[in-house]
C-alpha cells in the first residue's frame, strides 16, 4: 500500500488495517492557490484532532481514531473513503455568502448540511443526493453521514460554546471500517472548522491565513489551550 501525500497531511498505511496520519506544517487555501509553512501547525492539528475525536467517542460516535503516534501523527483504523465532504453550518461565513442573501455573522435557525465532491480537477463541487447516488453513494449511506454529521455539530457546539467559542462550520469525512460500520473519518482541526471566540468574533482557525488576519500559530495556540487547559510547548 503506498504512502499517499495530500496538501496538509501524509497518509502511511500500515500492514495491521491501521493507518498513521501525519499532519504537516503546510497550508493551503482556495484551491492550493495560496500557500505557506507555519512551523508547529502540524503537532497542533494532531494534537487538537485528537482531544476532538476523544471527545466525540466519549459522547458516542465511532471516529477511525486509535491514539496518538508522536509529536505530529495519530494511529487511525483503515477505513474505505467516501469521496464526500460533509459540512455542517451554524452560522453564516465563508461560501455560504455566495448562496444564500445573509450577512456574515448571522446565526441559521437550523444548522445546513452541504455536500461536496472530493476532486481537484472540478474544484470540489457542492453536489447532492441525486448526484452522490449517481456516483454509487446509497440514500441509506448519505443519511447516515448526515446523521452523524449533525449528531457531531450537536456535541462540539455545546462543547465550544462552554469554553466560549463559537462553532461556526465544519467539514467532515466519512468511511467504511472493515465491519462495514460508517465511521467519522480525516480530521477534526482548525484547518477544518471555523471557530469564533464569543466575546470578540476573533478567527481562531484557517480563516488566520485565508484573509490575512494575523498570527495563524498564535490562533492555534488560542484554541488548544481553551480546550484543552493547557499552555501549548512552542515547537
Ligand atoms: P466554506 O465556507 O469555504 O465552504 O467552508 C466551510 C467549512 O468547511 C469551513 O469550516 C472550512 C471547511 N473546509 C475544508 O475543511 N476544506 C475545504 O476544502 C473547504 C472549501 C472548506
Ligand atoms: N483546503 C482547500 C485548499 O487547500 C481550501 C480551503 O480550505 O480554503 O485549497
Amino acid at each position: 500500500m503506498d504512502v499517499y501525500e495530500g496538501k496538509a497531511k501524509k497518509i502511511i498505511p500500515l500492514d495491521d488495517g491501521k493507518v498513521i496520519m501525519e499532519f504537516k506544517d503546510d497550508a493551503t487555501a482556495f484551491d492550493g492557490d495560496k500557500k505557506a509553512q507555519f512551523r508547529g501547525k502540524g503537532w497542533l492539528n494532531a494534537q487538537i484532532s485528537a482531544h476532538l475525536f476523544r471527545v466525540l467517542e466519549e459522547n458516542g460516535v465511532k471516529t477511525h481514531f486509535i491514539g496518538i503516534a508522536g509529536d505530529n501523527r495519530l494511529i487511525v483504523e483503515r477505513l474505505k473513503m467516501y469521496p464526500l465532504e460533509v459540512v455542517v453550518r451554524n452560522v453564516v461565513a465563508g461560501s455560504l455568502k455566495k448562496r444564500l442573501p445573509l450577512e456574515e455573522g448571522t446565526e441559521l435557525p437550523e444548522p445546513i448540511v452541504e455536500l461536496y465532491y472530493k476532486d481537484d480537477s472540478l474544484h470540489d463541487p457542492m453536489i447532492n443526493h441525486h448526484h452522490a447516488r449517481v456516483l454509487g453513494i446509497g440514500e441509506v449511506e448519505l443519511e447516515e453521514m448526515e446523521r452523524i454529521a449533525l449528531r457531531v455539530n450537536e456535541i462540539l457546539r455545546e462543547y465550544f460554546k462552554e469554553r466560549g467559542i463559537i462553532l461556526v462550520d465544519f467539514k467532515l469525512e466519512f468511511g467504511k471500517n472493515p465491519r462495514g460500520e460508517i465511521v467519522l473519518g480525516d480530521e477534526i482541526s482548525p484547518d477544518t472548522c471555523r471557530f469564533w471566540d464569543a466575546e470578540t468574533k476573533e478567527s481562531l482557525d484557517k480563516d488566520v491565513f485565508r484573509f490575512d488576519k494575523g498570527d495563524l500559530i498564535s490562533a492555534y495556540e488560542k484554541l488548544y489551550e481553551r480546550i484543552t487547559g493547557e499552555v501549548p510547548a512552542r515547537r
